[in-house]
């Protein structure tokens, strides 16, 4: 594996398997890596014959007073797990890298409407900052496909959008949340819970489970269900954002005859703040 912080040692190495006639998929991180992210890097090799991973603390999606400074930096064991896995490059490049110009006056992409609604009311300006490095790393890398974590489920359909709008030619696909044993998302973040956070947290997933339950049994009252949604999360202690039935799509009100759907959740818990969702297939 060759690890390579400047954007056009990048270039020279996938042009390269781009004459060789070989395909590229990236995987953007931000590093920090676990069992989640090991089967989003394995699910790129299915998909391509050349994979590139990307770390990079990306500086414009946290807001001021968010955990930028504490976000934990883990790039030597990161670069040894990724090489075990057979990445063919690690890309962690500098902010100087990605934003020549700094990033007060930066060129941002913005998926308006899908951006402000759920974790983007909770962290205005948090998704104009995951579109904005995303769409570098796209023009960089240039990928045949893109490999995000479902765990993750505005970002990917606010990444999906961008791809359409902008005419970029990558694929999207995403790789299923990887849970502890106890139904808890793997996620970065989970390192900020104490043991007795940890303890309550899993209540997100069987929250969502719940309701998935109810809504293949028939149950169609939407806004009862998510009130039972939030109820549940406050009763355990965490402090729920949203608990909101969407159609899995766009992320819009479901219609009677809505198949598709995703139940997503946000709630803080101590110094975290964690995110889930579930799929349903009506
Ligand atoms: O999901 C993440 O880790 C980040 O939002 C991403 C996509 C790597 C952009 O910084």
């Amino acid at each position: 594996m060759k690890q390579i912080t400047d954007i056009s040692s990048l270039r020279n190495e996938i042009d390269n398997w781009r004459q060789a006639g070989e395909s590229v998929a990236l995987v953007p991180t931000m590093g920090s890596l676990h069992k989640g992210h090991m089967n989003l890097v394995s699910l790129a090799h299915e998909h391509a014959e050349r994979v590139v991973v990307s770390i990079f603390v990306n500086p414009t999606q946290f807001r001021p007073g968010e955990d930028f400074a504490e976000y934990p930096r883990t790039l030597a064991t990161d670069a040894r797990r990724l090489a075990r896995a057979g990445a063919d490059i690690l890309f962690a490049p500098s902010s100087e890298e990605i934003y020549p110009e700094g990033t007060e006056q930066m060129t941002t992409v913005s998926v308006k409407a899908l951006s402000e609604i759920f974790c983007g009311a909770a962290r205005p300006g948090h998704f104009d900052g995951v579109t904005s490095v995303v769409c570098r790393l796209f023009n960089m890398v240039a990928p045949d496909v893109a490999v995000f974590g479902q765990k993750d489920y505005q970002q990917l359909v606010i990444l999906r959008r961008m791809a359409s709008d902008l005419h970029i030619p990558v694929n999207i696909i995403a790789g299923q949340t990887q849970r502890e044993k106890n139904g808890l998302a793997l996620s970065s973040r989970n390192q900020y819970l104490s043991k007795e956070e940890q303890k309550a947290a899993p209540t997100i997933y069987w929250a969502l489970a719940d309701c998935r339950q109810q809504l293949l049994d028939g149950q169609r009252d939407l806004d009862r269900l998510e009130a039972e949604g939030l109820d549940r999360l406050h009763a355990a202690g965490l402090d729920p954002e949203f608990f909101a039935i969407r159609k899995a799509s766009d992320l819009s009100p479901p219609k009677a005859d809505s198949q598709h759907l995703v139940v997503l959740t946000a709630a803080r818990l101590g110094a975290a703040r964690l995110i889930d969702n579930v799929l349903v297939e009506l």
